[in-house]
């Protein structure tokens, strides 16, 4: 019986010391824009927003002018496709894994770097 305890303490501490360290690495860095914002919107927003490969729609090829437009572009993102003001226009909906990128930046504090 005190066999048993035993056992089932050092499993219990096992699970709990693998939870712990797991769950610290799940607390990534903040999002920056340089690191994960730059290049969705240099994909996925181009040409139409960067204005050094021809884009007329406003720009959004700094950060200064993602950061100012953050809560339009999330509410964008986040329409259906055939609703009036989907981005990115005429293509396919970004991924949610994508998507959340922006809203987990903003819930960051909007870092440049
Ligand atoms: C094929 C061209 C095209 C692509 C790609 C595109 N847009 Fe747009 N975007 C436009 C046009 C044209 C407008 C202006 C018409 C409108 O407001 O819907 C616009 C408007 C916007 C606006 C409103 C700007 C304002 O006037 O305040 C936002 C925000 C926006 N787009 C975000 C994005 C984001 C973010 C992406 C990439 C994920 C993207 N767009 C991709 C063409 C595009």
């Amino acid at each position: 019986m005190k066999k048993l305890v035993i056992s089932v303490l050092t499993v219990g501490i096992i699970i709990l010391f693998s939870y712990c360290s797991s769950s610290k690495k799940t607390v990534a860095a903040p999002l920056t824009y340089e690191t994960n914002i730059m290049a969705i919107v240099g994909e996925k927003c181009a040409p139409c927003h960067i204005p050094e490969k021809g884009g007329r729609a406003k720009p959004l090829n700094t950060y200064e002018a993602v950061r100012k437009n953050i809560d339009n572009i999330i509410r964008r993102i986040q329409l259906s496709p055939e609703e009036k003001g989907f981005m990115p226009f005429k293509h396919d909906k970004l991924s949610d894994s994508t998507i959340a990128v922006f809203t987990q930046w903003k819930t960051d504090g909007l870092r440049e770097k």
